[in-house]
């Protein structure tokens, strides 16, 4: 959700370290893009609608220059044009600013600029950050200005902020990610808290891929905190200051090192993100399974104790919460809570000091989440994180961490996150249950026979039923028990990546009502369990066979109603994980096939930090 990358230092190619650092952030938005560069006492903003990855240099493009940062965008806040696009500059041009987030009361400071004779030139609402700072410049330092322009500021935010004429950079951080990275930091001392780093350049991104080919050494920068780089006196490196944007008052923070090998991703073979992520399924459920065995069993304690464990997840990842439901009933015997972030301000009512909240999140940065860990701190609730992106803010803010291990996702549709999730979660449920062994047992199974059937034979089977419904305008995809959410996890997949109307139903539910969407050739892919729900499925399927629906099977044993079938292992227990990953690849290949991006889809960012 708008990708951040500053950059000062010891090189004078700061504008081209900024603009590959962008290139990395795509995922995070892609509507239009831009940088600054320092030249001599100017700053010189460039840029363009489009996707950064399109972005053609030339030997002009770039000032010689060591102070540059830039933006690529996801629009909240007025249209996709180049006017709105970051970087903004205050209207005497001294201030130039890049934000991720919202500037809530951006209406009425933009009235009381106005009023002060300030002209806005965009419709978005970062424009009044620049302008504020620009304002309190009249009376106070540089820091001091954009201090309190951060505290003016409601909202979730991060920003960077240079000032014409001074060689320093201001970054403010609110509710948005924001991480420093620190080249040749010296004294080394990962160990210490310290209020001021040294180094011979400095980084600012809203996710650490932006700088990681040169360093892995960084600060995470917390809700209501500022820094403030600058050249050092003897003008041979540079120093980072930490403060707290409400006292103003000096802050020590800890440099941490990164590991830089999970923390890369490159397509290698694969033609797409999406793929090579559904494909690293073959060993990431193995990776999500290597949990410290302590922490799951104090997880399992706390759920055990708890007077009412709520599991909350956004997208694709509160479909894999809404399997907690069933997994729990199935094989703990008991009731768990499930709602999204965005909904779960609407159980206060319910929230004590016994109360248990696990977020699952892949980025571990939705504002949604985060919201809910606001109220969970107030009413004292404990928390659990899932969560892929080790120090992300979910990460940092938990009580316990299941770290996912899933790797680096860069695809903006989730797919390995999901299944290593989903492996986690059915884990917990076996040990709530007192039978982790079992769990692990059952798992590690589902890991092989995802190893044995994820092949490009496999793929190519479903790129063939991709041909066969790539013109469809719907498709409908039912299940029942936990494949229910995961019917509703394949319906976002669809949506996603191949823009086809796509909708998930519990199976017992089409004669309700849904079944009048079905004309002859509507495809309905159906999860067909075996055991004791398959002949509620298939009678359910049969409904829809009967008015001309074209079935899609996704089961162990084929069926004669289906037209399709895609053969999935029989894995009991971790059925939902086997389950999804052939949707995922359909939902690749009709991409792929209707000319999208799947590694990119139109209007979604990877983190969602806005509300
Ligand atoms: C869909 C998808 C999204 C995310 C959702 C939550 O493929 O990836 O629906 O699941 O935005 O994101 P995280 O897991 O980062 O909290």
């Amino acid at each position: 959700m708008c990708g951040i990358i500053a950059f000062l230092g010891n090189r004078d190619n700061a504008g081209k370290i900024v603009v590959d650092g962008l290139k990395k952030l795509e995922y995070r938005g892609y509507d239009s893009f831009g940088f600054a560069e320092k030249i001599g006492d100017k700053i010189r903003v460039s840029k363009s609608v489009g996707k950064i990855s399109e972005f053609k240099e030339t030997a002009k493009t770039f000032a010689k220059t060591n102070l540059a940062f830039g933006h690529t965008r996801w629009a909240t806040h007025g249209k996709v044009n180049r006017v709105n696009a970051h970087p903004h500059a205050s209207a005497d041009s001294k201030v130039v600013v890049v934000h991720n987030g919202i500037v809530e009361n951006h209406a009425d400071l933009r009235k009381m600029l106005e009023k002060k004779g300030v002209k806005f030139v965009s419709e978005t609402d970062t424009e009044v950050i620049p302008n504020l700072i620009a304002d309190f410049l009249r009376k106070n330092s540089p820091r001091e200005a954009v201090r309190k322009t951060a505290q003016k500021l409601v909202g979730r935010f991060a920003f960077v902020a240079a000032i014409a004429g001074e060689s320093k950079l201001f970054a403010a951080r609110n509710g948005s990610p924001l991480i420093l990275g620190i080249e040749k930091f010296y004294p080394k001392s990962d160990e210490k808290l310290l209020a001021k780093v040294d180094g011979s350049a400095f980084f600012i991104g809203s996710d650490v891929p932006a700088f990681l080919d040169f360093t892995h050494d960084v600060v995470y920068l917390d809700d209501g905190e500022l820094v403030e780089i600058e050249e050092s006196p003897t003008k041979d490196h540079f120093h980072g200051h930490f403060f707290e944007i409400a006292s103003g008052r000096p802050i020590k923070k800890r440099v941490i090192s990164i590991d830089l090998k999970a923390s890369r991703a490159e397509k290698g073979d694969f033609t797409h993100f999406m793929l090579k992520e559904i494909f690293e399924q073959k060993e990431t459920i193995t990776r999500a399974l290597n949990q410290d065995e302590k922490q799951i069993e104090r997880v399992a304690e706390l759920i055990r104790r708890s007077f009412g464990t709520f599991f909350i997840g956004c997208g694709t990842a509160g479909k894999v919460c809404a399997t907690a439901e069933y997994l729990f009933a199935k094989i703990a015997r008991r009731h768990v809570n499930v709602i999204f972030g965005s909904e779960f301000d609407t159980q206060e009512a319910f929230l004590t000091d016994r109360t248990l909240l696990i977020a699952v999140s892949q980025s571990g940065e939705t504002a949604d989440i985060l919201e809910a860990y606001k109220i969970a701190k107030q009413k004292k609730v404990k928390t659990v994180g899932v969560v892929n992106v080790a120090g992300s803010s979910v990460a940092r803010q938990s009580d316990v961490v299941l770290p996912v291990n899933a790797g680096v996702e860069k695809a903006v549709a989730s797919t390995k996150a999901t299944t290593a999730q989903l492996a986690i979660l059915t884990l917990l449920a076996f040990t709530v249950a007192g039978k982790p062994e079992e769990g692990k047992r059952v798992l590690a199974e589902a890991a092989s026979s995802i190893n044995d059937f994820l092949n490009p034979r496999y793929s190519a089977h479903l790129e063939k039923i991709a041909r066969k419904i790539k013109n469809v305008e719907s498709l409908y995809i039912i299940g029942k028990g936990a494949d229910y959410p995961m019917a509703l996890e394949a319906a976002i997949k669809l949506q996603e990546v191949s823009y086809i109307h796509a909708e998930g139903f519990a199976a017992g539910e089409l004669k309700h009502g849904p079944l009048a969407l079905i004309t002859k050739g509507t495809p309905l892919i159906a999860f067909v369990p075996m055991g004791k729900f398959r002949a509620d499925v298939l009678s359910n399927v049969a409904e829809v066979k009967a008015r001309g629906g074209r079935i899609i099977g996704v089961s162990p044993k084929n069926d004669e109603l289906f037209d399709e079938w895609i053969r999935v292992p029989a894995v009991g227990a971790a059925q939902p994980i086997v389950n999804i990953i052939p949707i995922q690849l359909l939902a690749y290949h009709l991409a792929v096939l209707r000319k999208n991006n799947p590694d990119l889809p139109r209007n979604l960012a990877k983190s969602v930090t806005v509300k």
